[in-house]
Formats: structure tokens, C-alpha cells, sequence
């Protein structure tokens, strides 16, 4: 029934069994060899020092957190980064042992003791945060230091540390009890942008700040700087490590970009058609009557709705995949459901596969079409696929 070569591989976090998702109304398809391959490119490309953490924050883009962070590790990449504390948790009680960086702000006693006890490692952007943590721990009578990054804001104006005070800050911390240095790292606000004057200016702030650092005689163990689009476009801002989500997932931080890496689309949105109809000339189709026949036509309908996360702002604007054919979607998308515009493939049965994102045959509809039409970044079409699809590995 399934086009592709599959061996059906469910992550352990989903809740149908290897047999249920078979019987799905719709479901998120991972391809791990994708993904492998993806990790490869960039390993190939990075230089051999150069370490490489797969951001895995979001469920992993939404493609489940576990899978990928398991096979993202065996196959180069040797760090993960997350924004949470319980997105941490999740990854080690899989039993996934790599350094694992929190990339978002952490402050609280029950976040610093589960940072403390599940080997998670914090980003501290501030004296004041980096105090708390020191304070903390003492009080919990945690022996051993555990290990923290230092953010420096260069022009992201998000969490860090106003770069001119980087000695000040790290002299502070490195004073501080309980607490090690690991790495000092900022991130980039324009690195996909045609024009790399904003991205070089960041790039000189985080020299700044590493030789104001190295001026009080401290050695910075690690420094990163680089996601995706960085790290596609400018080699010169590698330095001990980048920090990759996007490319990971095999799309590509901006058109310019496209063609630096051979990466291929990890994830694929699939449904199936539940029911097919003929409707006459004029009959309304979905909520608000939106689309009206113009002639007799052939209609399916397909189990995935906005609840499921296809954006009901694309109604009227998307077309699906069926038998490695285009066809339009018609009338608003409902919570649950969708339909189809069939009339060109009269031999469509109900049960059929409909691939919303992916490859069938020569055609091809990726998340950046998505984001394209809803003026947003494909980053958000992602992350927006709900828990009720089950993600399907496919190796
Ligand atoms: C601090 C940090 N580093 C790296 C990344 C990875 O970004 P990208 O997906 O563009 O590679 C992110 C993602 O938002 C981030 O917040």
C-alpha cells in the first residue's frame, strides 16, 4: 500500500503499535535514512574538530525527540541541544547519555535540582541567574560542579549577557562554587539574510568578547556561534562547534543556501482518503460554503484537519499528493478533515494515500510551499504537527 520502502519503526513515545499506525487516518512519517544522511552532509562539510550539535528542541522540530536524537547521535553528531528542562528529561530517560545543552532560560529550585540530577547542562545569560545556580546548589550540598554555557548577546537582543561585559560575566562565574565552564556561545539573528553585514557584526562583538576574555587570562574551553544558516554560509564562524536544527531535517534556511549541501526533507505528512463523492454543478463545499462547484466534479475526503496542524489558512491555497498526481484542496479546512478535488483521477479508491508534505513520483510539496503561501517560516509549518499523529520511522 505505501509507496516507499518501509519497514514500519513506531518511537517508543507514540501510542498506537507497529500494526495500529497502519490503520491510521493520518499520521507524520520520519525518514531516518534522510535523517543519517542529513548529519553525514553536514559532518562531511564541517572540519574534523568542529563538533556538531543536532537542536533538538520542539520534539525535535516535530519529529519526535527520541528517534532523532538516537540516530542523529549514531550517525556524527555529537551533541544536543533543547529548550527545556523536561525536553532534557525526556531524551535521558530514554536512555540517551550525550552532553545535552538547555538553550532556554532555567532559574527555578525544581529546574536547577533536575538540571543537578539528570546531568542536564544550563545556559546562563546573566550574573544574577549564575548566582541563583551557585546559591542553589550549595544549598542542596551538590558536590561536584556541573557544567554551564555562557550566552553573550551580540545583536540577537534574547537571552545573554551584553557582549562589552563577556569578562566581567565570566570572571564571575568561573569565582562562583559549583559551577564549570564548558563553552561561551551566542546565537545570530540574520544568518539567513542575503546581506551579511548584521551577521558580521555579530561575528566581530564575539571576537570582542572571547579576546576581552582571553585578556584576563582565561582560556574559553569551547565557543559556538553558528545555526543552520550560519554554519551553511560561513565556514569562518564554526569555530569548536555549531549548533544545527533546520539543516538537520533536511530543509534549508534560506533559497541562497539550497544548493551548499545535498539535504533531503526528513519528514512527510501523509493522510487517507475516507470517503469519495460526485457533487453536482453548485453544490457549496465545507463551512461557509466557500468553494461552489463550477461542473460536476469527483471529491475525497481525507482524515487531517487544522487539528492535526494543517493551517486552515491554507484552505483554497494547498494541493496534496495523490497516485504521484496534483490535485487542489477545496472549501475550508475542517478540525478534522479536508477535501479533495479528484476529478482527474477517476480510479481513486477510499483508503488511499495522500502525501500533504513529501515526494510521490516526480512531485514534490515541502514545507517551505506551505510557509510561502502563509507568509511564515518553515520552521513554524514543523513545529505546528499536534501529538495525534503519530510519527512513523521509516528506516
Ligand atoms: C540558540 C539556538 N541555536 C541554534 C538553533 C538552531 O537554529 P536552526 O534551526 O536555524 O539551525 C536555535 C533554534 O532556534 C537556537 O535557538
Amino acid at each position: 500500500m505505501l509507496s516507499r520502502k518501509q519497514t514500519p519503526h513506531v518511537p517508543e513515545n507514540q501510542q498506537c503499535d507497529t500494526y495500529a499506525w497502519f490503520s491510521q487516518r493520518a499520521w507524520v512519517e520520519i525518514d531516518l535514512g534522510a535523517l543519517s544522511h542529513n548529519v553525514h552532509q553536514l559532518r562531511n562539510f564541517l572540519s574534523p574538530h568542529t563538533e556538531l550539535m543536532a537542536v533538538v528542541k520542539a520534539d525535535a522540530y516535530g519529529h519526535g525527540s527520541v528517534t532523532v536524537a538516537q540516530t542523529v547521535l549514531q550517525s556524527g553528531a555529537s551533541w544536543l541541544g533543547v529548550a527545556t528542562v523536561p525536553e532534557g528529561i525526556q531524551l535521558r530517560e530514554a536512555g540517551i547519555k550525550a552532553p545535552i545543552l538547555i538553550l532556554g532560560a532555567t532559574h527555578t529550585l525544581e529546574q536547577i535540582h533536575a538540571i543537578a540530577h539528570w546531568k542536564l547542562q544550563p545556559t546562563l545569560s546573566s550574573p544574577k541567574q549564575a548566582l541563583i545556580f551557585s546559591d542553589t546548589l550549595e544549598a542542596i550540598k551538590f558536590t561536584s560542579p556541573i557544567p554551564v554555557h555562557i550566552k553573550l548577546d551580540t545583536g540577537m537582543s534574547r537571552l545573554g549577557t551584553n557582549w562589552q561585559q563577556a569578562g566581567e560575566f565570566v570572571q564571575l562565574v568561573q569565582r562562583l562554587p559549583h559551577l564549570e565552564i564548558k563553552s561561551i556561545y551566542s546565537h545570530l539573528a540574520t544568518a539567513d539574510s542575503l546581506d551579511p553585514e548584521v551577521m558580521m557584526q555579530q561575528h566581530q562583538r564575539f571576537s570582542e568578547a572571547i579576546a576581552q576574555i582571553k585578556a584576563l587570562g582565561i582560556e574559553p574551553p569551547c565557543l559556538h556561534l553558528a545555526n543552520s544558516a550560519a554554519t551553511l554560509a560561513a565556514p569562518g564562524l564554526h569555530y569548536d562547534m555549531v549548533r544545527v536544527g533546520l539543516a538537520i531535517y533536511g530543509l534549508s534556511p534560506a533559497l541562497h543556501l539550497r544548493s551548499r549541501l545535498d539535504l533531503k526533507p526528513v519528514l512527510q505528512l501523509k493522510a487517507r482518503v475516507t470517503h469519495i463523492k460526485t457533487i453536482a454543478a453548485g453544490t457549496g463545499v465545507s463551512y461557509g460554503h466557500q468553494f461552489i462547484a463550477p461542473h460536476e466534479m469527483r471529491l475525497a475526503v481525507v482524515g487531517i484537519g487544522y487539528a492535526d496542524g494543517v493551517p486552515r489558512n491554507l484552505s483554497g491555497k494547498m494541493q496534496a499528493l495523490i497516485q504521484g498526481r496534483r490535485v487542489p484542496q477545496i472549501g475550508a479546512i475542517t478540525m478534522d478533515q479536508l477535501m479533495l478535488d479528484v476529478s482527474t483521477l477517476p480510479n481513486i479508491q477510499e483508503g488511499e494515500i495522500v502525501t500533504l508534505l513529501g515526494e510521490e513520483a516526480k512531485e514534490e510539496i515541502s514545507a517551505d510551499d506551505w510557509a510561502k503561501q502563509l507568509n511564515t517560516i518553515s520552521w513554524e509549518i514543523l513545529c505546528g504537527f499536534k501529538h495525534r499523529l503519530p510519527r512513523v520511522g521509516v528506516i
